[in-house]
């Protein structure tokens, strides 16, 4: 006989014998979820994987040590993650179809295998078609156990039977919960599943890596609830025609946010890009207006970025602006302050801003390599090829000075680059690399006529 479920709301808790799409006790929609009865009583204090009678325990007499720590063997994945992947944790990794979750996954699996256990669950390709993936991607797998499975059930006796120290899950919306009448994918099952794997990576403590689908909003598929249960979540991104993929943390309870990860894939694979500079800035154009290179802090690591612009007279009453790679408000401020402080006829103007590489650049920092982007493209006038633009544009054209730049600096020399161009009320006691020209400017319109 199937197992009695009960329907209750994520928002406010109200329960009900079936589904509905409004919640009756608080009006939202599309909040209803399924659950086994028997376990809604108990989500709670299981959740996060606690003995069923837990008690209060002093802080001074909880044992902590240190997390335990692995490499998952991809330095790059280990940089996000805050220094390799945490015995006991739950990571969930989004990303769009076909930008290489599943490769990813499985690639790690080679340098785990020689140290621990790997199971790897798929609920998307059979174990021959796994074996050959693997093949082509090199990956021996000595330790490496395959199941193609999507019963939650059946897993976790697999799970119990090998005692596997990783846990791999490609992906969350195929796995279902026999308890639930609902479909795999469906909010109750992610939830469900999500929480069950969650149990046992905190009971066992082994660590599970779970792939998750993304929805056209681009978050992962799933009540947002899901990102709340997770240790980690990692975001898979990148520009399908490029081969280019920068990996982001969006939640890690064991260390910062802003590293990000870079791969390029290749016939065999995902290949890491310890240099992203120089793999951001191939292919650029010589010699083209509406074109400049910035330098943005990642995390701890500096990475250049060319940041692109197309000013064009616009042929409607409203004019069309788009941005890619940068925050449209910020696009918007940085364009009018253009007009106004720098002087520039913009009002009649599309103006489409693309940052390449699939970078997402959210730090002032980038606005003057912006700004100077545009006016490049509107004066029809390239940048010089050599230059490249540090700076925060303020509201009264002002140029703010940024953290980091000596840092930022040294990548700029690296790369090659000659003169850089910063905000003047940068500090005076900054280490200036070598055959570095640094250009001080105070405003938006010292810094134009320094380099347009
Ligand atoms: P995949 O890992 O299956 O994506 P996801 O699991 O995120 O949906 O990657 C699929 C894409 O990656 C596919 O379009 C082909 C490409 N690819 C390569 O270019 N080289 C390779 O070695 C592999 C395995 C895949
Ligand atoms: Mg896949």
């Amino acid at each position: 006989m199937k197992a009695k479920t009960l329907f209750y709301c994520t928002q406010c808790g109200y329960e009900m014998p079936k589904w509905q799409g409004k919640c009756p006790g608080c009006g939202e929609w599309n909040t209803v979820v399924e659950q086994p009865a028997q376990q809604k009583k108990s989500a709670g204090r299981t959740a996060a994987g606690l003995a069923p009678q837990s008690m209060p325990k002093l802080m001074t007499q909880v044992e902590s040590g240190d997390e335990l720590r692995f490499s998952t063997g991809m330095r790059e994945l280990d940089r996000v993650l805050g220094g390799g992947a945490v015995k006991g944790s739950l990571v969930l990794l989004g990303g769009a179809p076909g930008i290489g979750k599943s490769t990813l996954m499985l690639q790690i699996c080679e340098q785990m295998c020689c140290t621990s256990k790997v199971l790897y669950v798929s609920g998307e390709e059979s174990e021959r078609q796994i074996k050959l993936r693997a093949e082509r991607l090199r990956v021996k797998g000595e330790n490496l156990y395959l199941l193609a499975e999507t019963n939650l059930e059946h897993i976790l006796d697999a799970a119990h039977q090998i005692c596997p120290d990783v846990l791999i899950v490609d992906s969350i919306q195929t796995l279902y919960n026999g308890d639930l009448s609902t479909v795999p994918g469906s909010v109750g099952q992610v939830k469900e599943c999500t929480m069950t794997l969650m149990q046992l990576a905190k009971g066992e403590g082994l660590t599970v890596f779970i792939i998750g689908h993304i929805n056209k909003e681009g978050s992962i598929a799933g009540p947002k609830v899901l990102e709340h249960m997770v240790d980690c979540v990692l975001y898979f991104e990148g520009e399908q025609h490029m081969s280019h993929r920068i990996l982001r943390a969006a939640k890690n309870r064991f260390g910062a946010t802003n590293e990000i990860g870079v791969f390029e894939m290749q016939d065999i694979g995902l290949a890491e890009v310890p240099n992203p500079s120089e793999a951001l800035l191939q292919g650029r154009p010589a010699d083209a207006p509406g074109s400049c290179v910035t330098c943005v802090m990642e995390g701890a690591r500096p990475v250049l970025a060319e940041v692109q612009a197309l000013v064009v007279p616009s042929n409607f009453g409203n004019p069309r602006r788009t941005s890619n790679g940068f925050d449209y408000n910020r696009a918007m401020l940085v364009l009018a302050v253009l007009e106004k402080r720098g002087g520039l006829l913009l009002g009649n103007c599309d103006a489409y801003i693309n940052v390449i590489g699939g970078l997402y650049l959210d730090e002032p920092a980038a606005d003057l390599a912006m700004m100077i982007a545009m006016a490049s493209s509107f004066r029809d006038k390239p940048v010089p090829d050599d230059l490249v633009a540090i700076g925060e544009v303020g509201l009264t054209g002002e140029l703010r000075s940024v953290s980091s730049l000596g840092q930022r600096l040294s990548e700029v020399r690296r790369l090659g680059f000659a003169k850089c161009i910063v905000p003047s009320r940068s500090s005076e006691k900054l280490v200036v690399p070598d055959g570095l020209q640094l250009i001080r400017v105070s405003n938006i319109r010292q810094a134009l006529s320094a380099v347009l």
